[in-house]
């Protein structure tokens, strides 16, 4: 369904640390660029990110949820807290947007095939971890970032969109990240405005990502 200036597309957005991409999505509605959307809230599973610092500073609502005993997944009552305040919020879009934990199966289905995730690197290449650093040992002409469903697999899911950015003989995994942040800042809110405008149907997106610049 697309969603029209009194019936807005309402995101949750999942952060840990930095929040470069988050201030993106925020500047984009806040500029008008990203239309019938709004942030229902953030959630944090890092009290000190300072991703809700910036939430402060543009009146986002935001909150830190305590993530649970594990260090790297939200599983179990943690990842139940987050559902009933994500449902409670009404969000229909789940981002994650340097959520640096695992999530699995109870929200991945309390959110079917409305959870999405940037990471960077060009999938299938590269997922995981420490990307910069295996694109730079690999030698690889070029890298980027994609927007992808999010499922079971980590980084797994079908891709929805990607950027692409040379990789430099002097590049460093700093200079190369920097590189392709900025494209990651264009491509997450560009992928949010393509659900609010009803664009993105899972069963029928096939795995070709749309290439950022070639987009229709
Ligand atoms: C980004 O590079 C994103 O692709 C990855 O984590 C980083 C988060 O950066 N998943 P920020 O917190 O959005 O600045």
């Amino acid at each position: 369904m697309p969603y029209d200036e009194t019936n807005k597309l309402k995101i949750g957005v999942l952060v840990s640390g930095r929040g470069s991409n988050l201030e993106a999505i925020i500047k984009a509605i806040e500029e008008k660029r990203l239309k019938n959307t709004e942030i229902a809230i953030v959630i944090s599973d890092n009290p000190e990110a300072r991703a809700l610092e910036i939430c402060r500073e543009h009146n986002v609502p935001a909150e830190y949820i305590y993530p649970g005993e594990f260090k790297t997944k939200l599983e179990g009552e943690a990842e139940e807290r987050y559902i009933k305040r994500l449902k409670e919020k009404g969000v229909e879009l789940v981002v994650l947007a340097g959520f640096m934990r695992v999530v699995k199966d109870k929200l991945i289905n309390a959110f079917k095939n409305r959870i999405i995730n940037i990471h960077p690197s060009l999938l299938p290449k590269y997922p995981g971890l420490h990307t910069h650093q295996r694109v730079l040992e690999a030698k690889e002409k070029e890298s980027g970032c994609t927007v992808h469903f999010v499922n079971e697999v980590v980084d797994g899911g079908k891709r929805i969109m990607q950027a692409k950015v040379p990789v430099l003989p002097d590049d460093t995994p700093d200079t190369l990240a920097a590189r392709i942040l900025e494209k990651e800042h264009i491509i997450l809110p560009k992928v949010i405005q393509m659900f609010a405008d009803g664009k993105i149907d899972y069963d029928t997106f096939s795995d070709k990502p749309i290439l950022l610049g070639e987009e229709t």
